[in-house]
């Protein structure tokens, strides 16, 4: 038996044997640096309590973790122990199909607007216009299904909160346009790993006490679908969560810029494949925000011949969101997902130097708004120059809160009808960086699509023909 797969596994992850000691230990399991250097060299047999404890904590089956003699590897027998794999929570949210029991990882301005706005349209009629929802009856879920059940964060002022305090609590600075019944839901207190960067940890504090188990918390509370809702720039703690909700058996939605979904390596994906579980990801596009606009209006000057020449989107707000984007080490992969979805609308190359798309500033006393200066120069007919100057200000969380919702019930169906892996169609529509960019009527149509195909079969059932009157 040789455990060569859990030091790759932990490469791959980003992630050091000191932080596997510290895990183990934390479960009760104690063994020294040198009992897993000796593992690592292969001078020692790992023990079954090793392996059990490694497998918990990394959140893989054995097989994907140690090797035995004569074991090759090879796709068969990795398909044969797939279904065994599949967590036994899937098999129940199959089963229970009225609610949609959702978790969600960090208690701050989004989770305050998708939880408000949960109670706000309620009763929404079936046909009523919601503005930023594609349908208040989602393939068969109303709005009013979506079921918290889970709370994470790490903030002192927040755990061990009733969720329905929490949203409002400091420093979340939204719009509060619904009254929260008190839930029942506890913030529990996660894993903070690089979760609190430079400019957060002056405002706050963490919560004394040990991460809780979120593997246990997920399962007991039979949470069918985790929400990522963490600060940009938290790779390691997103990549420490997605590896509870695949033990815990959930689909994820990633409203987050680390690369999940759009991993270029296929890597998570493929987990969540190998999982049973479905994806969403990555980074939620708002409902109309300044990457929506961006993209459209480079769409029309594509649409319309005219050569896009410079452009750049200035972005600032006064939320812990902007205040986090201040530490610009942080910004890697927000600014990648910003920028190819402006660019991707594009058939041409934009050299790097001519387009700017970011986070600027952080302005406290605008709160949740946030202001966005577009600026496009153009080429058109006769080698004429064309501008467009646009500014858009928006409350930043509501804008992304129906979105989300939406994304929430298509993950959902996509658990019913045992869809796996990252959801294209849905990703491509809802995600500011999805693992296959369309134009957004494309994504929508492909969206609307999935819908239909995999909505809940009462759903789909058309209302019965009144019975032709009987001919006297
Ligand atoms: N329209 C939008 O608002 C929008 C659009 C796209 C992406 N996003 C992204 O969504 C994310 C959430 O945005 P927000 O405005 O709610 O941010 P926020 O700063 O208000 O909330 C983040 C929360 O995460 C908590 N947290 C930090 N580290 C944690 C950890 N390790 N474990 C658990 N909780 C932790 C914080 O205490 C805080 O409560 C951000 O990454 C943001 O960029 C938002």
């Amino acid at each position: 038996m040789s455990a060569r797969k859990v030091f790759e596994v932990l490469e791959q992850r980003g992630q050091k044997q000191r932080w596997l000691l510290a895990e183990l230990r934390r479960r009760g399991y104690r063994v020294s640096e040198s009992y897993l250097s000796q593992i690592k060299a292969g001078s020692k047999r790992p023990g079954r309590r090793f392996i059990e404890a490694v497998c918990a904590v990394l959140g893989l089956p054995e097989h994907e973790l140690f090797e035995t003699k004569g074991d090759t590897g090879t796709m068969a027998k990795k398909k044969s122990t797939k279904a065994a794999a599949a967590p036994a929570l899937l098999r129940d949210a199959r089963r229970s199909k009225g609610k949609i029991n959702v978790a969600v990882i960090g208690v701050g301005n989004c989770a305050s607007s998708l939880v408000q706005g949960r109670y706000f349209y309620q009763n929404a009629a079936d046909d009523q216009f919601v503005p930023g929802l594609m349908h208040v009856n989602l393939g068969g879920y109303h709005v009013r299904d979506i079921n918290f059940v889970a709370a994470i964060d790490i903030d002192a002022n927040k755990v061990d909160r009733d969720l329905s305090e929490a949203i409002f609590t400091y420093p979340n600075n939204t719009f509060k346009f619904a009254e929260v019944p008190h839930l029942r839901v506890r913030v529990a207190r996660g894993m903070t790993h690089d979760g609190l960067g430079k400019y957060l940890s002056q405002i706050i504090k963490k919560s004394k006490g040990g991460t809780e188990d979120i593997v246990r918390l997920l399962k007991e509370t039979e949470t069918h679908v985790v929400v990522n809702f963490l600060p940009v720039g938290s790779e390691e703690a997103t990549k420490w969560y997605v590896e509870q909700v695949l033990a815990a058996g959930c689909g994820f939605i990633n409203c987050i810029p680390v690369f999940i979904a759009r991993d270029l390596y296929g890597y998570w994906p493929q987990r969540f494949r190998q999982a049973g579980l479905p994806l969403i990801g990555d980074d939620i596009k708002s409902q109309v925000g300044a990457t929506i606009v961006h993209r459209v209006l480079t769409r029309l000057f594509r649409e319309r011949g005219v050569r896009l020449d410079r452009t750049y989107q200035l972005n600032f707000g006064g939320n812990t969101d902007f205040l986090n984007m201040l530490e610009r080490e942080r910004l890697e992969s927000k600014k990648i997902s910003k920028t190819t979805a402006v660019t991707s609308q594009l058939d041409y190359q934009l050299p790097a130097d001519d387009v700017h798309v970011g986070p600027s500033d952080y302005v406290p006393w605008l709160k949740d708004r946030k202001f966005c200066h577009i600026r496009m120069e153009g080429t058109t007919f006769g080698n004429v120059p064309l501008n467009v100057e646009v500014k858009l200000e928006v409350w930043d969380s509501p804008n992304s809160a129906g979105v989300v919702i939406d994304a929430i019930r298509c993950c959902k169906l996509a658990l019913n009808n045992g869809v796996s892996g990252a959801l294209f169609g849905p990703s491509s529509y809802f995600m500011k960086s999805p693992p296959k960019q369309f134009t957004d009527t494309e994504a929508r149509e492909l969206t609307e699509r999935f819908i239909s195909r995999y909505a809940k079969k009462e759903a789909k059932r058309k209302p019965r023909k009144k019975a032709a009157p009987k001919k006297k």
